[in-house]
């Protein structure tokens, strides 16, 4: 054999389809005759989840510890690039300490509402800070041999129905907001990879979607990696290797290496289709580290790490009379029982075992603070009880401050569901008005990765939101509530005053066979500013415990600079944010500002410090659907300068020459020009779309490989519905529990063809086929022909198994 790398073509059509799809639910496929290896990925957006036995792709079973960092919700709020590749490389080096050679993360679509249910694992509403985030977190663990994954390309802003969804929105809103972060991952950090999304995005399945992989994500951003799908994602396999996807997770059955191989020999698929396809995972199985590194790693500074991280990410919401930082020997009362058993990540895929764990009971015995006892207030399951109210109350009371827990529960942060509401239960808020019914002032700690209504703010005199600070989050709250931080986390997302107040909630999550996107741009801060709704606390909000001022902007062609000052007397750090706003008419819709550059800023008390912030080629431009392309509009532009998106005391003028838009301006979008998008007729968001709004329901019977399971209830087969009412009361009971059951919601409302995509090889797709005429009320037929499947299926998975096997010189 030649040092030549391995070509697509040194193998053999059969082993070219066979290299397209996982060997098992971790593993890509080895070429032993070629020294091709196979490839680990484990799930690593916050800590590596390796998982050996009881594979599941859920979180269920159980992995190796690991060290559970903050989630991306916590890590988006430091707008700190440099800890993002900090955390990036840690957790590069633990995965190839594990043998693990590609990590499926970051995860950075767009908190389009509140209640998205993964919210929490993702970094921002906004693109601009999501994809430099995510950038950073990339280059960190690629500078470790280990391939990054942003996830999930893309449009996958709900749960809910998440395998059968379709993203319907028009061009500008795709390019602007949902795909402009993983343009910039993929500029400015060249990820190995990239997953693409479990959704279908205006009509086509993400990992079969030409004009997002081939066109853009290949074409436009020149990525040169592998596409590989979410787990049982796929769903044509043919379709996705001519469009741009690269690889099939998990292990879907052999049928699909036979599909790929006929696909070839009838001439559905080019073979050089194939090829760029396989030699994308050559050039990755090239790139990453082997399997067996010497890596070693220290636990004791990764969870230092994550505890500064935890730190970092911590947003100071509120402190009155600047009762924080609490001074030594403070008599505390603790009260809560997330002071006990903590929520410090969110539920799913992205779950890690800890290496360790702490919870503020325990932790605030390493600081200078005198614990005056701990009281629980509530139950954890959210019920109020008379008796520890009044517990808390009498606790608080003898005390100097009452540190009040409060979480979202468990169940309303999960992946493969969305929150109900934006509500804390209210037994935890009945236990902060007892603690504050005393007399004692009261600092709110709020856990969870996103927003929740907030009636009860006034009874607190201090407020952090610490969103999930991973194992050790408990210590970093201590690090924040003694001084020995200073907070400077700043909120990567709006916080509403309550769900409405954000367009996309009017229809969210959407319980139809589509998810119209029709607040179009008006997503978070772009809403708030552009229809004048006051949220709560602004994007990129958060206190200090010292003052900075902001003064002396210039500008020059390429950047702003102007100069922050620290007026306060401690050392702090701000996150310096520039916004650009259009101020001359324009008939091309626009938000009332948008970031478009940010700087981390860390002063000592009373010095200054002057900031540049390039004006990049992201700035000024807008996706121009009449051009099909990226224009800078001939007009004013007003360059805002500040510390968050509603302080913003610099301002100055550009005039930019540029193109000046044509065939735009149709009356049908003035709801559009006046952000008021909260409940579009139909006629307005067609004219966004520039066609008809796609039909929003399954139609079924009859049944196809992409019909939800749910949708049996419509069978006409009576038997079929009898069962199927099994299905929803277990449905109904695993809803009521207090963990969610992601089997059951990821089950519910799968398409069916997950019978094949996700039992590997026990069923394949002619056993689907079997139950779809089952459904459609061909019972004993479609009964007999599932048997056949069945049988058939094996046997043809046998025989291929053992042709693959033989051609690549690996075990059967
Ligand atoms: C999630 C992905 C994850 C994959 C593998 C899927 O359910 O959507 O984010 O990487 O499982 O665990």
């Amino acid at each position: 054999m030649t040092d030549d790398p391995v070509r697509a073509t040194d193998l053999t059509l059969l082993e070219q389809a066979a290299l397209l799809s996982g060997a098992d639910v971790w593993e890509t496929r080895p070429i032993p005759r070629l020294g091709v290896p196979a490839i680990w990925m484990s799930d690593g957006p916050h800590g590596l989840r390796k998982q050996e036995s009881d594979a599941d792709h859920l979180g269920l079973g159980q992995s190796e510890p690991a060290v559970c960092y903050p989630t991306a919700a916590t890590i988006g709020n430091t707008w700190d690039e440099d800890l993002a590749t900090e955390l990036g490389k840690a957790l590069g080096r633990e995965a190839a300490a594990k043998g693990v050679q590609m990590l499926l993360g970051p995860g950075l679509n767009i908190k389009r509402s509140p209640l998205g249910g993964r919210n929490f694992e993702y970094l921002s509403e906004d693109p601009e800070l999501a994809g430099r985030m995510a950038a950073a977190y990339v280059r960190g663990i690629q500078s470790e041999g280990v391939a990054a994954t942003p996830k999930h390309f893309a449009v996958n802003s709900q749960e809910l129905r998440r395998l059968v969804s379709d993203s319907v929105l028009d061009e500008r809103t795709l390019r602007e907001l949902y795909l402009t972060g993983f343009e910039i991952v993929v500029r400015e950090s060249a990820p190995w990879a990239i997953m693409s999304a479990y959704n279908l995005v205006n009509g086509t399945y993400a990992h079969e979607n030409a004009h997002l992989l081939t066109d853009i994500l290949r074409g436009e951003w020149g990525f040169d990696g592998v596409v590989v799908s979410d787990w049982g994602g796929s769903n044509d396999p043919v379709a996705a290797a001519a469009a741009g996807g690269t690889l099939e997770m998990p292990f879907p059955g052999f049928a699909s290496v036979r599909a790929l191989v006929s696909a070839v020999e009838n001439g559905t698929l080019a073979a050089s289709d194939l090829q760029a396809r396989v030699d994308e995972i050559l050039t990755l199985t090239r790139r990453v580290n082997p399997r067996e590194t010497s890596v070693v790693v220290d636990d004791d500074a990764h969870h230092a790490l994550a505890r500064r991280a935890a730190a970092e990410g911590i947003v100071l919401l509120r402190n009155e009379s600047d009762i924080l930082p609490l001074a030594p020997a403070t008599r505390v009362a603790l009260v809560g029982a997330f002071a006990d058993a903590p929520r410090y990540q969110g539920a799913g895929s992205s779950v890690v075992n800890p290496t360790r764990l702490t919870n503020l009971r325990d932790a605030i015995a390493e600081t200078p603070l005198a614990l005056a006892g701990y009281a629980p207030g509530y139950r954890p399951d959210g019920t109020t009880d008379d008796g520890l109210l009044a517990e808390a109350a009498r606790l608080a009371g003898g005390a100097d401050v009452a540190v009040v827990a409060l979480a979202i529960p468990d169940a309303d942060e999960s992946e493969g569901r969305d929150r109900p509401h934006l509500r804390l239960p209210q037994a935890q808020i009945d236990a902060l008005r007892a603690v504050a019914g005393s007399g004692t002032p009261v600092v709110a700690v709020l856990a969870g990765g996103g927003p929740v209504e907030m009636p009860w703010l006034g009874d607190t005199a201090a407020l952090l939101h610490t969103y999930l600070g991973g194992q050790a989050g408990a210590e970093a709250v201590w690090d924040v509530v003694t001084g020995a931080v200073n907070p400077g986390g700043r909120l990567a997302e709006t916080l509403p005053v309550e769900a409405g107040d954000t367009p996309a909630s009017w229809a969210f999550p959407s319980d139809h066979r589509t998810a119209e996107y029709r607040e179009g741009l008006y997503v978070g801060y772009r809403y708030s500013t552009s229809a004048g709704v006051a949220p709560a606390f602004p994007f990129g909000f958060g206190l200090s415990y010292t003052r900075f001022a902001y003064s002396e902007l210039a500008l020059t062609e390429s950047e702003a600079s102007f100069t922050v000052t620290n007026i306060g007397d401690t050392a702090g750090s701000d996150v310096a944010q520039l916004y650009v706003a259009r101020t001359s008419p324009s008939p091309v819709y626009r938000p009332a500002r948008e970031l478009k550059g940010f700087a981390k800023v860390r002063l000592a008390a009373g010095e200054s410090t002057r900031v540049s912030l390039p004006f990049g080629e992201r700035a000024f431009r807008f996706f121009d659907v009449r051009t099909s392309g990226w224009e800078v509009e001939e007009g004013d532009y007003e360059i805002l300068v500040g510390p968050n998106s509603a302080d913003l005391p610099l301002r100055a003028t550009r005039h930019l020459d540029g193109t000046v838009p044509a065939g735009h301006g149709d009356p049908a979008l003035a709801a559009y020009a006046a952000a008021d998008v909260c409940q579009l007729p139909d006629a307005a968001f067609a004219a966004l779309l520039g066609r008809a709004v796609p039909e929003r329901e399954w139609i079924s019977p009859p049944f196809d490989r992409n019909t939800p399971l749910d949708q049996l209830r419509r069978s006409p087969s009576r038997l079929v519905r009898f069962a199927f009412g099994f299905v929803e009361r277990a449905k109904r009971r695993a809803d009521a529990q207090s963990y969610p059951d992601i089997t059951m919601a990821f089950i519910f409302t799968a398409p069916l063809r997950t019978l094949d995509k996700l039992t590997m090889g026990t069923f394949s797709p002619v056993f689907t086929d079997a139950v779809m005429s089952i459904a459609d009320g061909r019972v004993i037929r479609g009964l007999a022909a599932a048997v056949r499947a069945f049988l058939g299926g094996r046997r043809a998975d046998r025989r291929t198994r053992r042709q693959v096997a033989r051609a690549s010189g690996s075990d059967a």
